[in-house]
């Protein structure tokens, strides 16, 4: 904790309040929403195997549903369930009224087919906001669930009161949950947007030589403290997206979490940074439950 708080220079965007603070105003929802004779929003979740780190995300998301009100289900499958048999349980949450989203968290065993799962959830169910459809209407600026990550990340921007429009921002990841959902929703003319947007990744030249250049940099490597000091110029606003459990030994669990960015050079220079822990994560997380809720009042699809 002390690190934060011997520089003063730069704001901490804390995702841990900000989360905090917008749990409590979808908890107001929820209770409005059954006062007024609606349903109680009901998030659904399925678990392949035992992975440390997808029981930890999984189980976070279980607490932050009952924290604001809504039910939730856990299903757990094993390692060795087969594709067909993660399908038909896809299926049949597809056609659980009750449902109103539903994710299946990533990464899956090798034997099964990612893509097809994630195509197999209807759409108007997957909070998670992968579907190509939800993906397209993304791109195209229709009513669509957005990918956790970046929408989290633009609630926190917003929640500051962060004014994008003009700036150059480098997003440094091309991946389909987050640099490339994250590219799209910077240059989109949309109140937290308006950017100049510069995507990199694994084989672009010379790194440096654009985030040096940038105002906003969203790191989405998961390359743990890839970004130093002397890549980032004055005034800038770093995001950390990056999340890697280090082995530690002087910690209880054995690791400790290490972000994309090295924090110690790089706070210094900015005007804006995420921590990590407690930064973009909590963010992630509440907008899985913005998404949720939107399903619940059929907001995106009648
Ligand atoms: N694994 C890592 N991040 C995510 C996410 O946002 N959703 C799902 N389903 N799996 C993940």
């Amino acid at each position: 904790m002390l690190k934060y708080q011997i520089l003063p220079y730069m704001k901490l965007l804390d995702g841990k309040q900000t989360a905090q603070e917008l749990q409590q105003k979808i908890a107001l929802e929820v209770k409005a929403l059954q006062e007024a004779g609606g349903k109680t929003p009901h998030l659904a979740a399925i678990l392949v195997g035992n992975d440390g780190a997808s029981e930890s995300y999984v189980g976070g998301k279980v607490q932050d549903c009952e924290n604001v009100g809504f039910k939730s289900t856990l299903i757990r499958l094993p390692d060795s369930v087969s594709e067909a048999e993660l399908l038909a349980q896809i299926h049949a949450l597809n056609e659980d009224a009750d449902v109103d989203g539903f994710i299946v968290q990533l990464p899956l065993p090798k034997h099964i087919n990612a893509e097809k799962v994630t195509q197999a959830i209807a759409p108007e169910k997957d909070v998670d906001g992968f579907h190509p459809i939800n993906v397209g209407r993304m791109a195209k600026g229709l009513p669509a669930y957005i990918s956790a990550t970046p929408f989290g990340i633009l609630k926190l921007l917003e929640h500051y009161n962060i004014n994008l429009a003009g700036k150059h921002a480098v997003v440094l990841g091309r991946s389909q949950i987050v640099g490339s959902p994250m590219s799209i929703l910077l240059a989109r003319n949309a109140p937290v947007g308006n950017c100049t947007v510069t995507l990199c990744h694994s084989k672009t030249q010379d790194i440096a030589k654009h985030t040096l250049q940038a105002d906003v940099i969203v790191v989405a490597l998961g390359i743990p403290e890839f970004l130093k000091g002397d890549m980032v110029r004055e005034g800038a606003i770093v995001i950390d997206v990056g999340i890697t459990r280090v082995a530690d030994s002087s910690k209880k669990s054995g690791f400790r979490l290490v972000g994309d960015v090295h924090f110690e050079s790089v706070a210094p220079k900015c005007d804006y940074i995420t921590p990590v822990p407690g930064g973009v994560g909590p963010m992630t997380r509440v907008a899985l439950l913005y998404n949720t809720l939107s399903s619940a009042k059929k907001e995106f699809y009648a």
